[in-house]
């Protein structure tokens, strides 16, 4: 299939998407809103996922006014889990200026959607064409995947400008009606029949007899990717501190990776305990345990879009902790409830769980 032949694609599409597509809670509504809420999630997240956090989400903050006004903890705590907490922090951001500057209506021109913080343009043609049924496409990574394939394209789909032409090519061939099921069935098939891991589900398609790579049996070489993220790895040594029950958590930078969220403390590197022992010491934190509970070499493997993280975690169980060390100290109900912990900490602590587990299970 040729790129000017797309049109072709659209009534098969429409009837399978009507027929046949999974029923998720933002598919419910045409509220601007939810589907701007809906749409961020989904960025860097699986539908699986992300269902009970937008419930979750929208049963706190059910309307643009009260996602303005909810405290910055409470909405990281939402969010936690998700990652990529600058989503979240943008949202709250929009919110404010839906309210100063379009009294509280989200607003409806390409323009002044994409103007808002954190609206890119896959969000703004999100929204515009599922809630406004304007004919704006949303090219994501499963819509590239899907258009690859049909037309036999190998450009290198991390070029912005390989994005500018299937939103342009797409928008072309926009239905009069049903726009924003349009969208939504591009993204539908992506994600279950034109899968990203693995072979496509052809066999299901509703496109295979327009589709160039399946008449050629090439499904599996699109979409073209050249440019591969150059990730940089950092090693971190992580420290659990416990008193009494209570856990030790600070605030990182306002810069930087997962910048103003808690954290447990750590130090950059892979330190030995007496590195330990003496960062500790020049804290003025007396432990009367330390030991590693990342055990057998092994570490603690995090990955952001830029950076992996391999921690070493370290349990330390204090005696005496100076005042202005630094620390906040938190109970285990507040750290489920109230703190919003990154995942790359939480998954030390759970180590520390099963590691504390394991042994009272010893002990018996
Ligand atoms: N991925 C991105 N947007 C989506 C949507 N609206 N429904 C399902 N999956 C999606």
């Amino acid at each position: 299939m040729e790129y000017n032949q797309l049109d072709q694609i659209v009534t098969p599409l429409l009837e399978w998407y009507e027929a046949d597509h999974r029923q998720l809670p933002w598919r419910e509504t045409k509220d601007p809103y939810g589907v701007w809420v809906s749409e961020i999630m989904l960025q860097q997240t699986r539908v699986e996922t992300v269902i009970p956090y937008y419930e979750r989400f929208m049963q706190r903050c059910p309307t643009i006014v009260a996602l303005a006004s909810c405290e910055d903890e409470e909405l990281l705590k939402l969010w936690e889990g998700l990652g990529y907490y600058s989503r979240v922090r943008n949202l709250k951001k929009a919110a404010q200026v839906i309210c100063q500057c379009h009294e509280g209506i989200f607003p409806h021109t390409y323009d002044e959607i994409l103007a808002l913080p954190g609206i890119g343009e896959y969000t703004a043609g999100a929204v515009l064409s599922i809630a406004f049924e304007e004919a704006r496409a949303a090219v994501d990574g499963n819509v590239m995947r899907v258009v690859t394939r049909l037309t036999q394209d190998r450009q290198d789909i991390m070029e912005a400008k390989f994005r500018r032409q299937v939103t342009e090519a797409l928008e072309a061939v926009y239905p009069s009606k049903q726009r924003g099921d349009f969208t939504q069935s591009l993204m539908e098939l992506g994600a279950v029949i034109c899968v990203p891991n693995g072979e496509p589900l052809c066999a299901k398609c509703p496109l295979n007899a327009l589709c160039g790579a399946y008449e050629q049996g090439t499904m599996m070489q699109y979409p073209v990717k050249k440019k591969k993220p150059d990730r940089r790895k950092e090693r971190k040594t992580v420290l659990i501190l416990r008193d009494q029950g209570r856990t030790a958590i600070r605030r990182r930078s306002a810069q930087g990776i997962l910048s103003g969220m808690w954290e447990l403390p750590n130090i950059d590197g892979v330190m030995t305990k007496q590195q330990i022992t003496q960062w500790l010491a020049d804290r003025e934190i007396d432990v009367i345990e330390l030991a590693e509970i990342t055990r057998d070499g092994l570490q603690l493997k995090h990955i952001f879009t830029h950076i992996e993280w391999h921690m070493t975690c370290w349990l330390a169980v204090c005696s005496t902790v100076a005042e202005d060390s630094g620390l906040t100290w938190v109970t285990q109900e507040q750290l489920e409830q109230e703190i919003a912990l990154p995942t790359a900490f939480k998954k030390c602590l759970k180590v520390f769980e099963d590691d504390r587990r394991r042994r009272q299970n010893d002990d018996k």
